[in-house]
């Protein structure tokens, strides 16, 4: 047997419904907050990604030739498309531009639970603006999306990776190893950044003071560790969240993100739940589109783990049900599967979703298989029902029977 390759999966019916239900859901948020849904190519020239999205996606990407030696990869994430398309098309647009997406992304990670090597992300840019107020705006988007779904427990954080880039600038540490050492302190992994530091020459009382900066975590007043033009800025952007009602979150100056393009805001959302796979969405504001031959324009975005926010729901005991279909048609004998093929027909028709029996099933069977499709009506096709232009109709939660004229069951069903 041929088993799918690692780290994908397959979506089985149930599961798919569940996945459509919530992704609607999220399009529908965004669409409340004035973006507008667009869709880039699922291969790229490997060129887009490699040009800054830090080293660990280039470690992971699914890269290979193509028939006419092209060095193509699968996205491992939509912003670097996003941009690209933004500059090949829409760059004369009138700004902000709010754009959103869902789609699915391919990293060569190890698998295991909430990490897979195909996943989806529902991600959202706001390109052409840089105020406070447009990381407010994705922030409060991200937080509305989530809330949306109905996850009860997550926690979100918001830093400046600016500030810490200036910091590392600031005790010597040169551009080319600036992306080596925020990986270290992303991980909080101070005896691995420690040892490069030392090499670069950086004392250990300014390793303390940037080890010390990464580490400070906590309410708004944490903003007055923050010197000069980044914390007024971030101050602002508190007073916009508060404004908006989101005030339940922590200010992170050791957020760094795993992607490179980063300049400002950075914010990262975990749902506990998940334990070891915790972020379920990731954003901040960047530059990317001098890099694609446009001009520099600034942005800011984010994306939600689709795969990691549905598990966390799961973990968190949200169920969801299965919307079945309205209407099982059975008819009782073959003589009257004419009239179940118009019957049935006629209800489609009328926008009414509806199934009826195409094996030859006696009525016993046919029931029994309507309540697994948990159909919400059986509508019987008896021949004395038809003498009166009639069906039985079965409310399949109630139990409740009666004769209905063909010509009224749209209006009944729809009632
Ligand atoms: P990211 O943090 O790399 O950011 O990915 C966003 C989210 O995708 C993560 O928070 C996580 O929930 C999910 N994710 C990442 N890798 C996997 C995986 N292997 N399996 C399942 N889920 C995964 C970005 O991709 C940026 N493009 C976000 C952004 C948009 N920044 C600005 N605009």
């Amino acid at each position: 047997m041929i088993q799918r390759p690692r780290g994908t999966r397959d979506f089985l019916p149930d599961e798919m419904e569940r996945r459509r239900h919530y992704e609607g859901k999220l399009r529908s948020v965004a669409k409340r907050f004035g973006f507008r849904e667009t869709a880039t190519p699922i291969f790229e020239d490997s060129e887009l990604f490699i040009m800054r999205s830090g080293p660990n996606i280039l470690d992971e990407l699914y890269a290979f030739k193509d028939k006419g030696d092209r060095e193509i990869a699968l996205r491992p994430e939509l912003t670097a498309p996003t941009i690209r398309m933004f500059v090949n098309n829409m760059s004369n647009e009138p700004k902000p531009i709010k754009l959103f997406y869902f789609g699915q992304c391919f990293r060569y990670e190890r698998p295991q639970s909430g990490r897979y090597r195909e996943f989806f992300q529902f991600g959202a840019e706001l390109i052409g603006s840089a105020t406070p107020d447009t990381d407010a705006e994705a922030i409060a988007l991200a937080v509305s999306m989530i809330e949306e779904l109905g996850l009860k427990e997550y926690r979100l954080r918001i830093g400046h990776i600016g500030v810490l880039r200036q910091k590392l600038l600031d005790v010597g540490i040169p551009a080319e190893n600036m992306a080596e050492i925020l990986q270290k302190l992303d991980k909080k992994a101070y005896d691995e950044a420690g040892p490069i530091m030392e090499v670069l020459g950086v004392s250990q009382n300014s390793m303390d003071e940037i080890f010390e900066f990464t580490d400070t975590i906590g309410g708004v007043e944490v903003l007055d560790r923050v010197p000069g033009e980044p914390g007024d800025y971030l101050r602002t952007l508190a007073s916009r969240l508060s404004a908006m009602g989101i005030d339940g979150y922590d200010i992170d100056l050791g957020v760094v993100r795993g992607l490179d393009y980063y300049t400002g805001v950075v914010f990262e959302v975990e749902a506990p739940v998940l334990g070891a796979e915790k972020q379920i969405c990731g954003g901040g504001s960047y530059t990317l589109s001098q890099l694609f031959g446009g001009e520099e324009v600034f942005s800011t975005g984010f994306a939600i783990g689709f795969d990691r926010i549905l598990l966390a729901m799961e973990k968190e005991g949200i169920e969801y049900e299965s919307e079945g279909i309205d209407v099982y048609v059975v008819p009782v004998s073959d003589d009257t599967r004419p009239d179940a093929a118009r019957i049935t027909a006629m209800l489609r028709k009328a926008g009414i979703s509806c199934d009826t029996d195409i094996m030859g099933r006696k009525m016993g069977k046919a029931m029994k298989y309507a309540s697994t499709v948990n159909s919400k009506f059986v509508a019987i096709v008896g021949k004395t029902e038809l003498e009166s232009e009639s069906v039985t109709l079965r409310d399949m939660s109630s139990g409740e029977q009666k004769l209905v004229l063909i010509s009224e069951l749209v209006k009944e069903i729809q009632f």
